[in-house]
């Protein structure tokens, strides 16, 4: 049974508004099935970061850090997938939308640097972080590829 942490009022090792958990909204859906499928994923490895970041032990380190590198490795391949896809349609924004997702894994790729060498304080940044970019791209950048196709009606194969 995970232990909660205890949430101090002068804000330290408190997690913010941005990290809580997210429940799957069709508002997000890019309508592309295969897409959809793997931001579920996302949300779901989220989840578990948001949960994690709640507990307190050495051991929750432990599973802490096996979700995020699986969480970033997951992330990269559905990175690639909506690149090549962009690719394929010839959408206009494909580089600005790659340059987000290469800022995201850097970004990433630091805080679990920093994780790693032992400052586990920084694992509710790391969930507040994944959970806020997530959910941001998605509802505005994800869905500009997704409402170019759509409009097009192109055919594409995901
Ligand atoms: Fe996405
Ligand atoms: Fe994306």
């Amino acid at each position: 049974m995970i232990q909660k942490k205890t949430i101090s009022k002068n804000g330290s090792a408190v997690l913010n508004d941005m990290t809580r958990i997210i429940t799957w909204d069709n508002r997000y859906s890019v309508e592309i099935k295969k897409l959809d499928d793997q931001h579920k994923e996302l949300i779901n490895a989220v989840n578990e970061l948001v949960q994690y970041c709640l507990a307190d032990s050495t051991e929750v380190d432990e599973y802490f850090l096996k979700t995020i590198q699986a969480s970033s490795s997951f992330a990269k391949e559905h990175f690639a997938a909506e690149e090549r896809l962009m690719e394929a349609v010839g959408f206009p924004e494909r580089k600005e939308h790659e340059r987000q997702h290469a800022a995201f894994a850097k970004a990433l790729l630091a805080l679990v640097k920093e994780f790693e060498e032992g400052r586990r304080t920084v694992s509710s940044d790391l969930a507040c972080f994944f959970s806020a970019w997530i959910i941001g791209h998605i509802k505005i950048s994800d869905k500009k590829y997704a409402e170019y196709i759509h409009s097009r009606n192109i055919s594409f194969t995901a």
